[in-house]
């Protein structure tokens, strides 16, 4: 079993072609295996680890894909400073039973004449997508490719990136892709900062301001359970993050799933809080408790 002490690190065995991998998931599941398929862009922290760990209790055998996607950022953004750290990533995995590490070249993912997009609606056209033209696009191109590349039973994604996960959902519902979506918890710093690549990013001072997303939301959470109307929520938030020097993108109390505005409060809601500090832009989300009977 994984972690087993006395026993030598095992090591994932590393894959780059899309076709060779897609061939070794193919008779692993023909042999009967259930396949769990963690995507990432690599810089793996804790967050990325946990979502290892649940496909390992739920799979017999594990892939984790390493591949900063281009299509995701807009030119102004992070593409080219994004860390890269393929052999540190592969050491954290180490010894987790992950069987495959899929690190796809850019030309593996998108030969020199690509020229398909998958373009989601409905979830994906608030918030991120507003304020990152083209975000979700290229997610959702990227990881339908991924998916070609790894037939796995069940892929796994982290509650930190709310919005990504109900559009991964919306594409896999609408295409009929045969793939189970599960959604684990966000992984927190012990100050409630949520786990990210981009946390290397932040200066000292930032990082001390940083908290200010996981207050707010735990201030809408508060005031949600009070009974106040999301109007009042989103104003308290908006003002503490801006009290911390947090440049606020949004702060929305809304439905958890359509991302539209409430209908009325007995459904379920989340908070999503988006900003940055420095150069530095950080998401965050807390899912609200039902109210009900105040709807
Ligand atoms: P990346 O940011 O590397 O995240 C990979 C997965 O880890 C995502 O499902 C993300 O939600 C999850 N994750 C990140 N931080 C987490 C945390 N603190 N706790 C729990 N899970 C966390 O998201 C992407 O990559 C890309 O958009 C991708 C889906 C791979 C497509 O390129």
């Amino acid at each position: 079993m994984a972690g087993t002490t006395g026993k030598r690190p095992t090591t994932a065995h590393m894959i780059a072609d899309p076709e060779r991998m897609r061939s070794e998931i193919l008779v692993a599941r023909a042999a009967g295996r259930r396949i769990g398929f963690v995507p990432t862009m690599g810089a793996l922290h804790s967050g990325h680890v946990s979502l290892v760990d649940r496909a390992a209790a739920e799979c017999d055998d594990v892939a984790v894909s390493i591949f900063v996607n281009p299509t995701q950022f807009a030119p102004h953004e992070d593409y080219g400073r994004y860390p890269r750290m393929l052999e540190a990533d592969a050491t954290a995995l180490e010894d987790r039973r992950v069987r495959w590490i899929f690190a796809p070249s850019a030309e593996g993912i998108y030969p020199p004449d690509f020229a398909t997009r998958i373009m989601v609606d409905g979830p994906a056209r608030r918030f991120e997508g507003e304020i990152r033209p083209g975000h979700f696009s290229g997610v959702a191109t990227v990881v339908c490719r991924l998916f070609i590349a790894v037939p796995a039973d069940v892929a796994y994604f982290g509650a930190k990136d709310w919005q990504q996960t109900l559009v991964v959902k919306r594409m896999v519902r609408d295409l009929g892709l045969p793939i189970e979506i599960t959604v684990c918890p966000t992984i927190r710093e012990p100050d409630g900062l949520a786990m990210s690549s981009r946390n290397a990013y932040l200066s000292p001072t930032d990082r001390g301001r940083a908290t200010a997303l996981a207050e707010s939301l735990a201030l809408a959470e508060r005031m949600w359970a009070a009974g106040d109307e999301p109007a009042a929520i989103e104003r308290d938030m908006t003002d503490h993050l801006r009290s911390r020097g947090v440049d606020v993108d949004y702060a929305a109390v809304v439905d958890g799933e359509s991302l539209e505005p409430l209908a009325n409060t007995a459904t379920a809601a989340v908070a999503l809080v988006a900003g940055r500090l420095g150069g530095t832009r950080l998401i965050d989300n807390r899912q609200l408790p039902t109210r009900r009977g105040t709807g």
